[in-house]
């Protein structure tokens, strides 16, 4: 929910580093947090507290018509606000039930709040949309590489990360600004609209409309639809925890295996490890698409159809801590989820010590063999890179291994305590481990692990 203020900064911040890398010395670390990799998806006046998003979807023709009601804070004095929706046609923007003057270039939509806008004030602006979304592509990317909202065989599905969310609702697309969400999601049957979310109500015949309810902060980027005949499991798994799975009816009955089996000794893994599981559903929602990856879209993991590794589930679950729960401010930053959340798997598949340290010493040495460069990146091309999975555990690893393991629990408790239903920044992390050890003469260490794009020595792997 927190904006970023970066425009002004990042002049100076963008000199440093231009000085630092002419000069041959090591890059700076960043003094603040500007967005390096979407500065144009921000807009750092304005925080989204809720997005109520009306969709009513035609699968077959993949026609979507939107009504998207915003309800917003102004963090700073502006008369006009940006938010992201490439692609679809808006016909007409309220503020506070006014109609307001806006423009449609590109992926912005520029909203005037006309004259009365100060710091603080709330406004609830209501954007009316329609057409067939578009998948968002990095110039030269193929169809399989987009993300946003897509349709493939049997009905719809969403893959947002990293900007995709603007490709099916207008959004302050990043993961700085997080807010509550409703869907209500009208659909043919017998079809299924699922979202995040809770389950609040469902109504009408043949079309019906189903309202899911988010009601913990979510980024933009974790948000989700799909659209689909479905099998559904679904069980009151605890108190305020409901586990849910969904299998579209054409994968073979053989892939609608038990799930459960699999979630019930990881999540209890993940709750001794961390913290109480931060959502009130949980479960994985499978694709037919041939998407190459699984994402942790929040409360209902997003799974291509054949994949039952149970790594890849594990490392899911472990994004709703980190990644979901504790949201990178960054992109740069989004090696704390993704190294946290691969850290985690290792730690899960290897449980003996000696084996851990065997695993370990085989990825310290395919990090130096194959140069992979620092964990914190500053360009889009890193951002799925093996900087950000395979360093970004190392670094959590040679932490543990230097402040020991009880230690270092603690430290990851306190981080994800601070940072829960938040933001963290790489500095925020750097800053949690420095208090909970007490040891300030850990920066340098951990600064050369996040920054340093040559390897540091992990001693304790040689012995
Ligand atoms: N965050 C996902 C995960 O690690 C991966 C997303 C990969 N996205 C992509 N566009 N290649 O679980
Ligand atoms: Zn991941």
């Amino acid at each position: 929910m927190n904006a970023l203020l970066m425009h002004k900064k990042c002049v100076s911040i963008c000199s440093t580093l231009l000085l630092g890398l002419a000069l041959g010395v090591p890059a700076p670390t960043p003094a603040s947090n500007p967005e390096l990799l979407y500065p144009e998806s921000l807009d750092p006046n304005l925080d989204v507290l809720h997005y109520d998003l009306r969709l009513d979807i035609d699968p077959g023709k993949n026609v979507l018509q939107g009504n998207a009601t915003l309800e917003l804070k102004t963090v700073r004095n502006t008369p006009a606000i940006q938010l992201d929706l490439l692609g679809l046609q808006v016909s007409e923007v309220l503020v506070n039930g006014q109609q307001a003057t806006f423009q449609h270039t590109g992926q912005h939509l520029h909203i005037d709040l006309g004259q009365s806008s100060s710091v603080g004030r709330i406004y609830e602006v209501q954007v009316a949309y329609s057409g067939t979304p578009q998948t968002i592509k990095e110039p030269g990317e193929t169809e399989a590489d987009s993300v946003g909202w897509k349709q493939h065989k049997t009905g719809i599905y969403v893959l947002n990360e990293p900007n995709g969310a603007m490709s099916w609702f207008p959004a302050n697309d990043h993961p700085s600004d997080k807010a509550t969400f409703t869907f209500h999601l009208t659909v043919p049957l017998p079809d299924l609209g699922v979202a995040n979310g809770v389950l609040v109500s469902t109504a009408g015949d043949r079309v019906k409309t189903y309202t899911y309810e988010m009601r913990q902060p979510m980024a933009p980027h974790l948000a989700t639809v799909q659209v689909n005949r479905f099998r559904m499991e679904w069980q009151q798994f605890r108190e305020n925890l409901v586990y849910q799975n969904y299998f579209p009816v054409s994968l073979p009955a053989k892939f609608q295996q038990k799930e459960l089996g699999m979630f019930e000794p990881m999540l209890s893994f993940l709750e001794q490890q961390v913290a109480p599981y931060p959502f009130e559903t949980y479960g994985v929602m499978f694709t037919e698409a041939p998407t190459p990856y699984a994402l942790e879209t929040q409360g209902l993991s997003t799974f291509p159809g054949k994949t039952r590794e149970a790594a890849l589930f594990f490392h899911e679950l472990a994004h709703q801590w980190f990644g979901n729960s504790v949201t990178p401010s960054t992109w740069s930053d989004v090696w704390l989820s993704e190294g946290l959340a691969t850290f985690f798997t290792n730690l899960w598949e290897h449980p003996e010590e000696k084996d851990l340290k065997v695993y370990l010493k085989s990825q310290y040495q395919r990090s130096k063999t194959q140069n992979i460069k620092a964990p914190y990146i500053r360009e889009r091309k890193d951002l799925f890179s093996p900087r950000v999975y395979q360093r970004g555990a190392l670094v959590f690893h040679a932490l543990r291994y230097r402040v020991g393991n009880k230690l270092f629990q603690q430290v990851v408790q306190n981080y994800y305590r601070a940072h829960a239903f938040k933001n963290a920044s790489t500095e925020d992390f750097i800053q949690s481990v420095l208090k909970t050890t007490g040891k300030p003469q850990l920066r340098g260490f951990l600064e050369s692990w996040i920054y340093g794009d040559r390897l540091p020595d992990f001693p304790e792997l040689s012995r």
